[in-house]
């Protein structure tokens, strides 16, 4: 492995193996200790699952105790059936009630700095300075509890979908827990997507109620959120599903709401709503209702490599189980200790539900959510809020890394980061040198940095190292979380000795695991259970569509996926989304988009394009950057800027095989500039096609 690092060690350090030691001190006593003591509980959570995760349930707050811990007839399983409970209860209420009411559960920071801007609502609930926000636990009680009357009057119910796209404020916190309070579910869409991905979702989930913001602050920016939501509501009407209700919370007020719409308005067959005027006057008490262990909590929508968006399907108990038990070890939270946790992972993907909300307030442990980007007013935003706030527990990714890293030594320098204690990365594998500048420069050598792997479809932590226990190396997400039975196989199931390549899954279930792919039973069957099994027994394994491999210490060394699946600046991306959206422009005939390494993004999206030489002629239009730049925008438009391609390439025509399936791994090499193709091209139909590709190149 070659590096330009200045220090030049950080080669030597991989060779070395070189292994981190946990501290002696965390930010309070450490709930493990040593790694003799994690190898005994893990080994005690997979021989005797059903007592180890009723523990982890009995930390839970239940209406009606479970009856049994596990009903497993893969793939299907059932945790902790006959139970109830309520997963507002058991993030809210239940501190409320111990006495609680008045610590802070969430502070937010804002974008904008300089004095909060008069036009911002300013809510009784709320001590505010300027662009700081805190609530309470027993002020997140009470705007919960109104919101989810306001839902409830406009009929939305037990197993109801409530869609969610909203910037990272509190109300996107308050509204998705207001769902959980009356039984609904929520679906939190990514702000980052564009209408086309909402109405899609919206439609699958059938859901009628969307929840928005007028907008966004980004950059000094305003996203106009709701006026994406219009155009997605237009588009789903279009496609004969009525959006019934957008609520709209009024957060930028870069237009008077006058100017917009007058609350109950119709607009494309929605009635649009005020955030405001249908809270004022409502009352702010509302029972929690009780729910079965396994009913839905939440949609998230995620890529996979066919076809359209999955919607993962998690349940209440499991999930709830999982994640307060791997947020309290991974990041050590003890409440009452000072600490304030913070990840910078947006509530639009998994990471925010499960690590910036529900894992942390579960725990009753301080969680802050800042709304802006990391560059804004400066590149040394993030530090900046690390000292002030005096943040303990650090999670971000590594793509986030990287560019600080580029941003400079200096910059997290100028700032006092002594109040960190735990560093945590997420979302893709770090590379060694930025893990190492991690380390150094954001930690001062003293913070444990626990990588954690871990899915969408997981619902929290699968490997990671415990921070006061499991000693770490540089690239390596360690060892599997307790109750997880995390192996590398191959295709016949069998695991492989030390150091061999494999696929990573998951023998045995676990209550945070996915129950389904929403509307669609064969993709969940057939994606996640359909390709490993048990040799011995038949039985199906969880398979993560990740390769890895495991180490003579039983660590695991991540590789990436091993389907057409490419993660982006952390955002996962299915190659046929983007595919799909670039042969839906009329230019386009065929489309072929593939990962390559980027050395900030961790991917960037590279995509061959033939074009339709009938429509070139007619429109009088060339392959050419304007076409280019066209095709961009499109895919912008139509899946979202996340989703750009960074280079695109016109081609006469795509590698297939005899059965007309496009070679993508050929196109990868393709585009990495790989020198020689050594693939195995037996199957390719015309070898000169690729000949071409290559011309095209010089
Ligand atoms: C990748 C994000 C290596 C992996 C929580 C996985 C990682 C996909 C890590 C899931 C890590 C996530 N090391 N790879 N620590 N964490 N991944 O659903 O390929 O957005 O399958 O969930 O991210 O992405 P998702």
């Amino acid at each position: 492995m070659s590096t330009n690092n200045s220090q030049g060690t950080i080669d030597n350090l991989l060779h070395e193996n070189r292994v981190f030691q946990p501290p002696k001190h965390g930010p309070g006593p450490w709930h493990l200790a040593s790694m003799d003591e994690y190898r005994r509980l893990h080994r005690r959570s997979v021989e005797n699952p059903e007592a180890f995760w009723a523990e982890e349930a009995e930390r839970l707050a239940w209406f009606r105790r479970w009856d049994r811990v596990l009903e497993w007839n893969a793939p299907d399983a059932k945790w902790f059936g006959g139970g109830t409970l309520n997963a507002c209860y058991n993030c809210v209420d239940r501190h409320v009630q111990a006495g609680h009411g008045e610590q802070t559960a969430l502070v937010w920071e804002g974008e904008p700095v300089g004095p909060a801007t008069s036009h911002e609502v300013s809510s009784s609930a709320y001590s505010r300075e300027p662009q700081i926000r805190r609530l309470t636990y027993r002020a997140l009680q009470q705007e919960v509890s109104r919101f989810a009357n306001v839902l409830k009057g406009l009929g939305v119910g037990r197993g109801d979908v409530v869609t969610i796209y909203m910037p990272m404020v509190p109300e996107l916190a308050v509204a998705m827990l207001a769902c959980a309070r009356i039984g609904a579910a929520h679906s939190v869409i990514f702000g980052g997507f564009a209408a086309t991905a909402i109405s899609e979702r919206a439609i699958d989930a059938k859901s009628r109620v969307v929840v928005t913001s007028d907008g966004g602050n980004r950059r000094g920016e305003v996203l106009k959120l709701s006026r994406t939501v219009e155009e997605a509501v237009s588009l789903a009407a279009s496609h004969g599903h009525s959006i019934a209700d957008v609520v709209v919370l009024r957060h930028t007020a870069h237009e008077k709401p006058s100017e917009r719409f007058r609350t109950g308005e119709v607009r494309h067959g929605a009635r649009m709503h005020w955030w405001h005027d249908l809270a004022a006057g409502v009352s702010d008490a509302c029972p929690c209702e009780a729910m079965d262990s396994e009913a839905m909590l939440f949609l998230l929508y995620t890529s996979g490599s066919t076809g359209k968006p999955k919607g993962i399907v998690h349940t209440t108990a499991g999930y709830l189980a999982f994640v307060q038990m791997t947020a309290r070890l991974t990041f050590n939270l003890i409440p009452d200790c000072g600490q304030l946790f913070w990840c910078t992972a947006d509530i639009g993907w998994i990471t925010g539900h499960s690590y910036v909300l529900y894992g942390l307030l579960m725990n009753r442990v301080t969680t802050l959510m800042y709304e802006g980007a990391p560059n804004y007013p400066a590149q040394d935003r993030f530090w900046d809020i690390i000292e002030r706030h005096r943040v303990t527990q650090f999670y971000t990714a590594p793509t986030a890394i990287r560019t600080f890293m580029k941003w400079g030594d200096e910059l997290p320098a100028k700032h006092d980061l002594s109040s960190l204690r735990i560093l945590g990365t997420v979302g893709e594998p770090i590379n060694p040198e930025a893990w190492m500048w991690y380390h150094r420069h954001i930690g001062r050598d003293a913070c444990p940095i626990v990588d954690t792997y871990w899915q969408t479809e997981t619902g929290g932590h699968v490997c990671t190292p415990l921070p006061g226990a499991v000693p770490t190396k540089p690239g390596s997400c360690t060892v599997p979380m307790l109750g997880i039975d995390a192996v590398v196989v191959n295709e016949k199931g069998e695991v492989l000795p030390p150091d061999k390549g494999g696929l990573l899954a998951i023998r045995r279930p676990w209550p945070g695991m996915l129950r389904g792919v929403f509307g669609n039973r064969e993709r969940f069957v057939s994606n996640y259970f359909g390709r490993l099994k048990d040799p011995a027994t038949g039985t199906p394994y969880y398979f993560s569509a990740d390769g890895a491999r495991r180490d003579g210490d039983g660590y695991f060394w991540v590789m990436g996926r091993v389907d057409d699946v490419i993660k982006v600046s952390g955002h996962l991306l299915g190659t046929m989304e983007v595919e799909s959206a670039l042969v839906s422009h009329p230019a386009v005939a065929e489309a072929a988009v593939v990962g390559v390494p980027h050395e900030i993004k961790g991917n960037a999206i590279h995509a061959f394009v033939s074009l339709k030489p009938q429509w070139l002629k007619a429109n009088a239009r060339h392959a050419d950057d304007s076409l280019k730049a066209e095709l961009v925008g499109h895919v912008s438009k139509e899946v979202g800027a996340l989703a750009k391609p960074d280079v695109i390439r016109f081609a006469e025509g795509l590698p297939k095989t005899r059965s007309g399936k496009i070679m993508r791994r050929l196109l990868r090499d393709v585009a990495s500039g790989v020198e020689k193709i050594t693939q195995d091209t037996t199957t390719l139909e015309d070898f000169s096609v690729v000949a071409k590709l290559r011309e095209d190149d010089e």
